[in-house]
């Protein structure tokens, strides 16, 4: 039987925190009006167990934080929202993952489609080796969204609107993607997401080669984008966890340890490992 996920009476250490031997999740993993629902989420690289048995909500229009240090699953657990993993060799994954109310790992789901229900951001801009306009226009060619000249270029134009970056390209439409700017390249990367119709964005540390500048762009955008989308980040940094997102999951060698409003865990978190982290006293 997988534990129990709510803790009723957890193990309390000296400072009244639960204790950092005791691994079931703290605090509130459901969403009142959830996207996506994650149950007893398991993952393995071959004989590694690399997620132990993680539930929690993705809610609608909301931004949620994944932190923790270095190796605790992160990426994986996000890999698992648009079955990213099924691509890694060995990789297995458990449990059930559902988008309103579907689940993602039914033998029935076309998976090129759900990446594009499910968009991905990567850590590093990954433009197409193509113009500003066709990596944009990719997606929704391939998918068949649109059907004429006109209407693709209005999808382009709203799309790198949405992304923050139509003033400074609408004149270079033309030109390499890969000739942009760290940051514009990333804002590409997000109107290219946007571009399919996504309904949740899965970021995996988007900023993390950009420049506070451009951070505090992308920042902005994930703030506007939350009306529109649910977003999963991955974040190294506490301050942009702190500002981007409404609930935040802190993970701990493969354990989803604590998840709650934003506020609350990086001022009152209840377990003894996510206080240290925050702290700065791990990782
Ligand atoms: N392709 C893979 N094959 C085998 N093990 C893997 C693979 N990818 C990740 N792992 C292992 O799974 C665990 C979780 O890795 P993951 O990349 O999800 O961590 P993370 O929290 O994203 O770390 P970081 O903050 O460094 O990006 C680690 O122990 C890692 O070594
Ligand atoms: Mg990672």
């Amino acid at each position: 039987m997988p534990e129990e996920t709510q803790v009723s009476s957890p193990a309390q250490c000296k400072q009244g925190k639960v204790d950092r031997e005791d691994r079931r999740t703290v605090g509130e993993s459901t969403s009142e009006n959830p996207r996506m629902t994650c149950r007893n989420v398991n993952v393995y690289y071959g004989e590694k167990h690399a997620i132990h048995d993680v539930s929690l909500d993705i809610g609608r229009n909301e931004v949620i934080a994944m932190i923790g240090p270095s190796g605790c699953g992160k990426s994986t657990f996000l890999r698992c929202l648009n079955r990213m993993n099924d691509t890694i060799e060995g990789c297995r994954v458990t449990g059930e993952i559902s988008i309103d109310g579907e689940n993602i790992y039914h033998n029935s789901v076309d998976v090129v489609g759900l990446r594009a229900q499910v968009g991905m951001v990567f850590q590093k801009p990954n433009p197409f080796p193509k113009s500003i306009f066709d990596n944009v226009a990719y997606g929704p060619k391939i998918h068949g969204l649109v059907e004429t000249r006109s209407e693709m270029e209005d999808l382009v134009e709203t799309s790198l609107r949405k992304a923050g970056l139509w003033e400074e390209v609408k004149d270079r439409l033309q030109q390499p993607g890969t000739g942009l700017s760290g940051g514009q390249q990333q804002r590409l990367c997000i109107a290219r997401t946007i571009a399919v119709n996504p309904e949740v964005i899965l970021m995996d540390e988007p900023c993390s080669a950009l420049d506070p500048i451009a951070t505090a762009i992308i920042e902005d955008l994930i703030d506007e984008l939350r009306q529109q989308f649910s977003i999963a980040i991955v974040t190294h940094s506490m301050q942009q966890a702190s500002r981007v997102s409404q609930r935040t999951a802190y993970f701990h060698l493969g354990d989803l340890i604590e998840i709650g409003p934003t506020t609350q865990i990086f001022t009152s978190p209840l377990h003894q490992l996510t206080e240290d982290y925050i702290t700065g006293r791990f990782g």
